[in-house]
């Protein structure tokens, strides 16, 4: 129920990109490959579809300002070997016809899909349990236990305890403050607060097919006529409010790039917490302590890299090896920083 449940489900290894974390475009890319058959294993496993959509992405400007920001994006993009393609405001139309008449220019990203994140945690679970897996819900973790040099399994608020040759610490926001954990093994992890909303348009005539990114807000259409709009980025640690400002700029931002959602009924609003690691990676392989692994600090993009994360955690896990893939986003990363920045 945590940031899987929030996520807007952007598959968006390419237009997600920003200046300063280029590095991390090959995990994002790499994942991104692996969603279809991840997806496919994922129904097969479950028997239930999770909706994985590949119409693409869209970016759209909507004057001469937001025009220029995204040219220089898509160089940026392009000189990554993205293969993103620049359409004029009167092509992205023909793709949207119901995009606002000012949309002057926009990016075309072929392969940034989307897939329903609430039916991806639902299939997770049901392969899990179908699998002979053990799910403890509502059962808040109190401790992580060790001995020595080792994590050995976990004591919940019950009293009860579960010994473990392999813990692994993927609890979202709240990776860090698990108590029973040594310094060194803390992932430095905060919740970055996002605000959500969805409104509901006629599945039968739906507004968009593609997801579209606003100047300020990006659009993600379900396959149920569930409109999904995100989010805002807020440093208020575990603030759940839902407030005016953050609302009002989520429902404007879009009513600019799509006035016809004017009419339509207001389905849910949200807020959630994204695990924001401190230079925006993810925190994925061994921790420091032997038998706790960590997968945390996905940031924007805990969808996106399901596939990889569940491979790479997975294999570690079964072989003791760190995938090169995987390497790169060690908990260590942090201790050799400090110690260069000495
Ligand atoms: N990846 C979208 C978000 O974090 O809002």
């Amino acid at each position: 129920m945590g940031a899987s449940q929030a996520a807007a489900g952007m598959l968006a290894a390419g237009v997600e990109v920003e200046p300063g974390e280029e590095g991390q475009l090959p995990l994002n890319r790499h994942s991104q490959q692996l969603w279809p058959s991840f997806a496919a294993e994922l129904e097969a496993a479950s028997g239930m579809e999770i909706d994985l959509r590949t119409e693409g992405t869209l970016v759209v400007a909507l004057n001469a300002d937001d025009a220029a920001r995204l040219r220089f994006n898509f160089d940026l993009q392009k000189s990554l070997g993205l293969d993103h393609q620049w359409l004029t405001g009167g092509e992205a139309k023909k793709r949207e016809p119901y995009l606002h008449t000012n949309t002057v220019a926009a990016i075309f990203s072929p392969g940034d899909h989307q897939v329903d994140n609430r039916k991806l945690a639902k299939a997770l679970r049901i392969a899990f349990e179908r699998a002979g897996g053990q799910l403890h819900e509502h059962a808040p973790v109190a401790e992580i236990l060790t001995e020595g040099n080792r994590a050995v399994g976990v004591r919940l608020e019950s009293g009860d305890f579960h010994h473990a040759d392999t813990t692994v610490l993927a609890a979202g926001a709240w990776s860090r403050a698990i108590p029973g954990l040594p310094d060194l093994a803390r992932p430095p992890v905060r919740p970055v607060k996002g605000q959500m909303a969805a409104l509901r348009m006629d599945p039968n005539e739906p507004l968009l097919r593609h997801v579209v990114w606003t100047p300020s807000v990006y659009l993600v259409p379900r396959r149920d006529g569930r409109l999904v709009i995100g989010a805002t980025v807020e440093e208020r640690g575990f603030n759940t409010d839902l407030t005016a400002g953050g609302v009002m700029s989520l429902i404007e931002g879009a009513w600019r790039t799509l006035p016809g959602i004017e009419e339509l009924p207001i389905d849910e609003l949200w807020v959630g917490f994204r695990p924001g690691s401190r230079d925006d990676a993810p925190i994925l392989g061994p921790s420091g302590l032997d038998g706790l692994v960590l997968a945390t600090g996905h940031h924007r993009n805990g969808i996106l890299l399901t596939p990889v994360t569940s491979d790479a955690i997975s294999d570690h896990i079964l072989t003791g090896r760190t995938s090169d893939v995987i390497r790169p986003f060690g908990l260590d990363r942090f201790i050799r920083k400090a110690a260069s920045n000495r």
